[in-house]
Order: structure tokens, then C-alpha cells, then sequence
């Protein structure tokens, strides 16, 4: 079913051969953290939708569990814009994607019909654009979950940048591009943004998945009101 509609579902992800951090978001982990923070404070995020591949897997789950949490999808929905030029200069196994235009294959139109198709529109926003233009208009909101899949430096950057002073206390940060060996810009952005903020890595496996996670565990996560 999941194959067929062109969304991601844990039964539809083999499990790896080997433990390894390479490859594509694992649903079950972003289940797995989703459920974690059902019960913290503030809205979900994806940034990075492509096709909604995994974006309609969070909404169907949410409903799943009775939340009716906000979930904002931000995309340019052109995919990559020329920062891509940075990540093609640090290197890294070769992806046809890597490079300007990279993921454009798709439009704010097209997931808007799956999520119409599947009844999902309700309490989901779609935010069209950069990220550097569109996230400030999304400044009073806090968040308890947020999903990264945007792969490259810039973005990774900015999202940090922008989620992590309003992630709810016990909100997670989910990077699914870290040690992905296409996108050392991950990396980049995330380790200079824990050397900055002091801030540590939590490692998820599941199905020989890995996947790295920041959680926000402080007292100062109450400065920004809802
Ligand atoms: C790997 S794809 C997302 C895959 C999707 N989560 C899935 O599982 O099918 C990366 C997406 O990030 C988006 N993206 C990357 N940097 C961006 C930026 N700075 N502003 C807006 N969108 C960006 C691209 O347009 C692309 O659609």
C-alpha cells in the first residue's frame, strides 16, 4: 500500500544488512520519536518533503494516536537552491540529487492532492519557499518534534538555528542526514551547532537504521511562550 501511494511505511523498509547510518528515513524511528514526545508541548515539523513520502506517514500516525498537534511542512518545493554549491565543494559519495534544482521533481500541488486524497488537510500547513525566507514567519511557535531531511549545510543550519530555541523541553530534533556519507554539510551544520551550544547527539537504531537525534533538556526552554 505504501509502494502504491508513494509513502514510506515501517513494514515497507527492509531491514539493513549491517548497522549503518547511510540511506533514507526509517518510519519506525520517526514513530518511535514521535511517540516519545506526544505529550510535549507544541506543534511537529518536517523540513524537507519532497513528495510527502514521509510527511503522510507523521500525519496518518498523529491521527492514529488521537493528537491534534499542527504539523508544518516546509519545502521550496523547487528543491535545491545554488547553496547546494557548498556541499558539492565538501565532498562526499556522489547522488544525482546533489546539485542546484536537486529533488524539484514535485510541487506544493502535488502533496497538497495526497493529503486531500488521504483526508490529512486538516491541522497540516504546507509553508512554500526557502528556508531562509519563510521559516521567521513561524517565530511564535514551539515544537515538540521536528523531522530534518533537507541534507545540506545551509539548511541544516538554518533549521537548527531557528528550531532549536523552540523545542518544548523533552522536544526532539531529528537529523536524518547524519554520517549519511552523500551530505557531509549535515554534519557540518550539526557539529558546529552542538560546539556552539553545548548541546549532545542521542544515536536510534532500528532495523540496522541509525539515526541521530538532539532532545531538549533544560530549563530554558520555557523562554519563548506558546
Ligand atoms: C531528501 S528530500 C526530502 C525527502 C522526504 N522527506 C522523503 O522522505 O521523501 C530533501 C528536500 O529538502 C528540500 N530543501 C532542502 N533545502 C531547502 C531549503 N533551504 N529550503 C527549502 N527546501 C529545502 C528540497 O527541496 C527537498 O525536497
Amino acid at each position: 500500500m505504501g509502494w502504491l501511494y508513494g509513502f514510506r511505511v515501517p513494514h515497507g523498509m527492509l531491514p539493513k544488512q549491517e548497522l549503518s547510518p547511510d540511506g533514507p528515513a526509517n518510519t519506525s524511528i520517526i514513530f518511535e520519536l514521535l511517540e516519545e514526545t506526544l505529550d510535549v508541548p507544541g506543534d511537529v515539523a518536517e523540513c524537507g518533503i519532497f513528495r510527502g513520502e514521509t510527511l503522510l506517514p507523521i500525519i496518518l500516525f498523529l491521527r492514529q494516536r488521537e493528537s491534534h498537534k499542527l504539523v508544518l511542512g516546509f519545502d521550496s518545493f523547487l528543491g535545491f537552491d545554488e547553496s547546494v554549491i557548498v556541499d558539492r565543494e565538501l565532498g562526499g559519495a556522489c547522488d544525482v540529487s546533489k546539485k542546484i534544482g536537486g529533488f524539484g521533481d514535485t510541487s506544493r500541488a502535488l502533496v497538497a492532492n495526497r493529503l486531500h486524497k488521504w483526508q490529512l488537510n486538516p491541522n497540516v500547513k504546507l509553508v512554500s519557499g526557502f528556508y531562509s525566507k519563510t521559516l521567521d514567519n513561524w517565530a511564535d511557535h514551539r515544537f515538540s518534534f521536528v523531522h530534518l531531511d533537507c541534507d545540506l549545510y545551509a539548511s541544516y543550519r538554518d533549521c537548527l538555528n531557528f528550531f532549536y530555541v523552540r523545542l518544548s523541553n523533552g522536544g526532539i530534533i531529528l537529523l536524518d542526514e547524519y554520517n549519511d556519507p552523500p551530505w557531509p554539510g549535515c554534519n557540518k551544520a550539526v557539529d558546529e551547532f552542538l560546539a556552539e551550544n553545548s548541546v549532545s547527539l542521542e544515536c536510534f537504531e532500528s532495523q540496522n537504521y541509525q539515526k541521530w537525534f538532539i532532545r531538549r533538556c533544560d530549563d530554558n526552554s520555557s523562554d519563548l511562550e506558546l
